[in-house]
């Protein structure tokens, strides 16, 4: 750890330890090419959010393979600081996948080869962001349309890299050039050892709904694993686009944002809907968050970052998840107002805690209600 701003904070961190409950669970597991990804539950890639502090967070909730956020291969091979910095991951923090993207194919293998000796499980090339910034140089989803490069990209990269190569990619372009199919098998073809697909396309960003049935037929053209990704929301989704596709596996992104209880939720569903042991079922967690749980979760997904990044950072880039981790709680969208006032830790503690009290009190409040309710019913009919 020599880019965290307290690397103290994570020296005793004990990943294995706190995922133990989900690995001793009869899971479905899988294979990319030697490595063997312990359930079907994958954290997508997301910039600003699956940084080392949210991915120790999801993998104790039970996400199998994790991974860093997108890295330019160009700022990586030059050293940048920052792309340093993202690359990071504790020593246990296996299995883990760091992403690159580019076009230069010489740039490119030098970034992998930085990520291979840090001590990555495996690599995975962006053939999938839609953002401007990103397409206007020709990486991430604009490599879609250039297959002859992407091709050229991977012939520099595979023969240096021992750890598996994987691609994650969009539908295709637009509606008119959806190639899928196409970019899978020539991914395959030249020695990639999994494809990762978001079935929408560039143009679309994230308008409609997932095509699952792209999922299906890139599943069914290629044999090395197919991982699906795209809406998964609830554990019921993750389930659905198992069963409509074939795919081997799933990557959650947004419907993990705020939400590190989605693996917990895909693991225990697999163990009820497989296991009938009464022993295994009882011995489950629940799958839904306390109060408590989410106000811990909250403070130590805080704490971390603090630590990772410095507090000023930390305060920034947390609003959006914070407000994430409170949906659905009753006035949450109230908070909103609050975030501005977010300027220092003790600030943003006394804030959360403070509307934490209040929901916590009028759950108890809802309760007594219920409860007299009852009273009076059972007064009537006793
Ligand atoms: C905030 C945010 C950041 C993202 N950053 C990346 C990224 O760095 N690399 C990548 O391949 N995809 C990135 N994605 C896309 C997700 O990995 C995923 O493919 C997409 O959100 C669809 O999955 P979902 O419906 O589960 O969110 C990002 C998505 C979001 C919402």
């Amino acid at each position: 750890m020599s880019h965290a701003a307290d690397p103290t904070a994570f020296a005793d961190i004990d990943v294995n330890a706190r995922s133990r409950w989900w690995r001793r669970l009869p899971l479905v597991s899988f294979r990319i090419a030697d490595v063997e990804i312990p359930n079907r539950y994958l954290l997508a890639p997301m910039c600003n959010v699956t940084n080392l502090p949210y991915r120790l967070l999801a993998r104790e909730q039970g996400a199998s393979l994790v991974s860093t956020e997108m890295l330019s291969s160009v700022a990586l091979a030059v050293g940048g600081e920052r792309s340093l910095q993202m690359m990071e991951f504790l020593p246990d923090e296996h299995p883990i996948m760091v992403q690159i993207s580019g076009t230069d194919p010489e740039v490119m293998r030098r970034a992998a080869e930085m990520i291979q000796d840090y001590g990555a499980t495996m690599i995975n090339l962006n053939c999938g962001c839609p953002v401007k910034k990103i397409i206007k140089g020709g990486s991430g989803s604009a490599l879609l349309r250039n297959p002859r490069l992407l091709r050229r990209i991977l012939r520099a990269l595979r023969p240096r890299l021992r750890i598996p190569l994987t691609v994650k990619m969009r539908a295709g372009w637009d509606e008119q050039s959806i190639n899928a199919v196409e970019i899978a098998r020539l991914c395959e073809d030249e020695g990639v050892d999994a494809i990762m697909l978001h079935p929408r396309t560039r143009r679309q960003m994230y308008d409609g709904q997932a095509n699952l049935d792209l999922i299906a037929c890139v599943k069914h053209a290629v044999r090395i694993p197919v991982i699906g990704n795209g809406d998964v929301f609830t554990a019921a989704d993750a389930f659905d686009m198992l069963a409509a596709t074939g795919c081997d596996a799933v990557m959650i992104g947004r419907g993990a944002i705020g939400n590190p209880w989605i693996f917990r939720q895909c693991v225990i569903e697999e163990v009820r809907r497989t296991h009938s042991s009464p022993n295994v079922l009882a011995a489950l967690p629940s799958p839904h968050p306390s109060l408590d749980e989410r106000l811990t979760m909250i403070r130590r997904h805080f704490d971390l970052l603090a630590a990772y990044t410095g507090e000023e950072i930390a305060l920034r880039v947390f609003r959006r998840q914070l407000m994430a981790y409170l949906k659905g709680l009753p006035h949450s969208t109230t908070f909103r107002g609050h975030l501005p006032q977010l300027t220092s830790r003790h600030m943003f503690l006394e804030r959360v805690e403070e509307y934490f009290r209040k929901i916590a009190q009028r759950d108890v409040g809802a309760r007594d209600h219920a409860e007299a309710q009852m009273n009076g019913f059972t007064e009537k009919v006793g």
